[in-house]
């Protein structure tokens, strides 16, 4: 089932719900969660993209002419944060293939929490598209608010985020800066740590992910 309130929706199918569980086990591999995190994208891009708009064309079967449903031509770009919003991709282009793809880096300074710009890359034509930011924790929000506004400043006007974990004082956070962009995330945790953690989360996911830790 999934739940939608105040412009969140939580992911919260049976399938999403184990593969967050195997994810949090702290002992799991870095391939098997590389591995989760690119299963859990593509079924949250199922998700994201439920809305598209669509349109008929004819088209013809072995047995006759028939009129079928299309997408709409919306174009899509996906727009990991750098680095651990990567993970989705894959995922996410498996269904999309014909996505364009935004590369938004940002880091966590671990003394301000605040994001820092170092890398940004997205297509010229950003405005005519529908943009998928992704990132699997929103946990304070800075890096997810930092990259949303890089991008509406680059003209880019249909938004949406898509996160594994959130904590509710990032949802809250995210919200009031940008209340036009609607989250999906697999699941809402308890809260923050003073150390920006969510708990109980899963701790770092680009650590885990790469095998940085
Ligand atoms: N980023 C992570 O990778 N994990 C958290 O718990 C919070 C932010």
């Amino acid at each position: 089932m999934t739940t939608i309130s105040d412009g969140v929706t939580v992911v919260d199918h049976p399938l999403v719900r184990h593969k967050l569980t195997l994810m949090r086990e702290k002992d799991r591999s870095t391939k098997s969660f590389r591995q989760l995190l690119n299963e859990i994208g593509m079924l949250l891009c199922y998700e994201v993209t439920r809305d598209l708009p669509m349109e008929m064309t004819e088209i013809e079967t072995p047995l006759t002419k028939s009129m079928q449903p299309i997408i709409a031509g919306k174009k899509m770009v996906f727009a990991p944060i750098l680095r651990a919003g990567v993970g989705f991709l894959d995922g996410m282009l498996e269904l999309v293939p014909a996505a364009r793809v935004a590369h938004i880096g940002l880091y966590r300074d671990p003394n301000t929490l605040q994001a820092v710009e170092y890398y940004f890359k997205a297509p010229s034509d950003i405005a005519e598209r529908m943009v998928v930011v992704m990132d699997p924790m929103l946990a304070t929000a800075n890096s997810a608010v930092a990259a949303i506004d890089r991008l509406k400043e680059r003209g880019a006007k249909d938004l949406r985020f898509v996160c594994l974990l959130a904590a509710p004082e990032g949802i809250e956070r995210f919200r009031g800066a940008h209340p036009d962009v609607r989250i999906w995330t697999a699941a809402i945790d308890e809260k923050l740590n003073e150390h920006g953690y969510i708990v109980p989360g899963l701790g770092d996911a680009g650590d885990r992910m790469f095998g940085t830790r």
